[in-house]
């Protein structure tokens, strides 16, 4: 594959990217081999597969996945494409099962993946068929917190290293107060017709665009969010929050004390908050203490997005440059009983599934986002991520680099700065050349020494 030139794309100096990333094709191909074929992306959460023979189906990219609890306890990963013609092998979203069998010809799979029967395979293979040769294509499985990833490059680091620093600050959710989360499914499914990086940047780091498109759902929900709405409030944006990015491009926008702001039954999740938050503190900190309490908006690098407070959880999977399929979860912690568990369920969807108040709001802008790009003059234009340009820096109190205002475009540099870094990459160890030095080029290094953090 020839590989086009990424540093026209990303101008990291200036904050700007070429409009060509929403639309172009060719650019869309190599993302298919470059990233989503060289990064962990999420699958599912453990939770949704507890017993010997549970399984779900999952996407990467475009790439159909079954996932499936084995005997031992593992969990693996395989592609759902039968090895014989190419048929889609499970067609459920979900259930228990002890074989896999496709439904053109009846060749049978075992739930970790191997053929283990053929119709006729006596009479019409004459016994030529290896089947040991014929299982269906393996991916690399890793799990994080409970949380299911798989990656197609065995080239790739760990999913421990991959996720770096930002390990540290899932952490504080995931196993801070002690228990731990998981997801509640089955996931609901959309379609949106943008690219997959609009809601991954809107996620990562637009807190700018709340008070605005959101004005009029912020007016109808109340609660601590509502003073954002229209950004007439005037509010000391600098001390209201943080926005955070770490090495590989993941990032996110925290707004202190916000946590279930969004939630209108909230008094449950208020007080579980207020009941384990100290723990939080004593087993991981002040900071992380503090966080939380937060609200988040959040991206893994690639297509992985979540807000936790909100408690939304969401994959985008590309399909085509122009359209993506949303996968939206509930983000629960496993501590607290049913109804509460519920009633965020119900929350989460009313502001953020396929037809909630504040996703309706965002899929509009997603979408124009993606086709006002597709004229000849518009796609020559640059996009502007500079917001709060040098108003960030290493911190001593956070790992990654901290932006100073949770309305900045802090994260957005770092998530355009590793789709460059990757898009261009040969393999993973040019990327871990630079991994000493990744941070080394935020222009202003001492910005939280003159503020007195050192
Ligand atoms: S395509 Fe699956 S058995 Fe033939
Ligand atoms: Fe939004």
């Amino acid at each position: 594959m020839n590989r086009i030139d990424v540093t026209e794309l990303v101008d990291l100096e200036n904050a700007t990217q070429s409009k060509t990333v929403f639309w172009d094709q060719t650019i869309y191909e190599q993302e298919l081999e470059q990233i989503f074929g060289r990064c962990w992306l999420f699958l599912t959460h453990e939770s949704l597969i507890p017993k010997t023979g549970d399984f779900v189906t999952a996407k990467m990219a475009e790439d159909l996945v079954i996932v499936a609890r084995q005997k031992d306890d593992s969990v693996k990963a395989f592609i759902n494409s039968c090895t014989h013609r190419g048929n889609q092998v499970c067609h459920a979203d979900s259930g228990n099962a002890r074989s896999f069998v496709c439904n053109y010809h009846g060749w049978v799979f075992g739930t970790d993946g191997s053929l283990v029967d053929v119709p006729l395979e006596e009479r019409c293979y004459h016994n030529n068929l290896d089947k040991s040769e014929h299982g269906l294509t393996q991916v690399r499985v890793e799990i994080y917190r409970g949380f299911v990833f798989g990656c197609f490059d065995d080239d790739t680091p760990s999913l421990e290293e991959y996720l770096g620093d930002f390990a540290w600050y899932l952490d504080t959710f995931m196993v801070g107060a002690g228990g731990g989360v998981e997801l509640l499914g089955p996931p609901l499914k959309s379609i949106l017709d943008c690219n997959w990086k609009v809601p991954v940047e809107n996620f990562i780091g637009d807190a700018y665009h709340v008070g605005w498109t959101h004005a009029a759902g912020l007016n109808v929900l109340g609660g601590e969010l509502a003073g954002l709405a229209g950004n007439q409030a005037d509010m000391p944006y600098d001390d209201l929050g943080l926005q955070f990015t770490t090495r590989h491009g993941h990032g996110f926008g925290v707004i202190h004390d916000a946590g279930p702001s969004i939630h209108i039954k909230r008094a449950a999740y208020d007080k579980f908050l207020q009941d384990t938050g100290p723990t939080v503190t004593e087993n991981l900190g002040p900071e992380r203490g503090q966080l939380y309490h937060g609200h988040w908006n959040t991206s893994i690098f690639p297509n992985t997005s979540f807000l936790y407070g909100t408690n939304t959880f969401k994959t985008w999977h590309p399909i085509g440059p122009h359209q993506i399929e949303v996968w939206t979860w509930t983000l629960v912690h496993k501590d607290m009983d049913d109804d509460t568990k519920r009633t965020m369920q119900r929350e989460a969807i009313r502001s953020f599934g396929t037809a909630g108040t504040l996703e309706s709001d965002d899929g509009e802008n997603m979408m124009t986002c993606t086709h006002s790009n597709r004229g000849q003059m518009a796609r020559k234009g640059r996009m502007n991520s500079s917001m709060g340009l040098n108003y960030e820096g290493p911190h001593p109190n956070y790992p990654g680099i901290v932006g100073s205002s949770f309305i900045g475009e802090t994260s957005y540099r770092g998530f355009y700065r590793f789709w460059a870094e990757i898009m261009a990459a040969e393999s993973w160890s040019d990327i871990k050349k630079n991994d000493k030095h990744w941070d080394d080029i935020w222009a202003n290094k001492d910005f939280w020494k003159d503020r007195g953090k050192s």
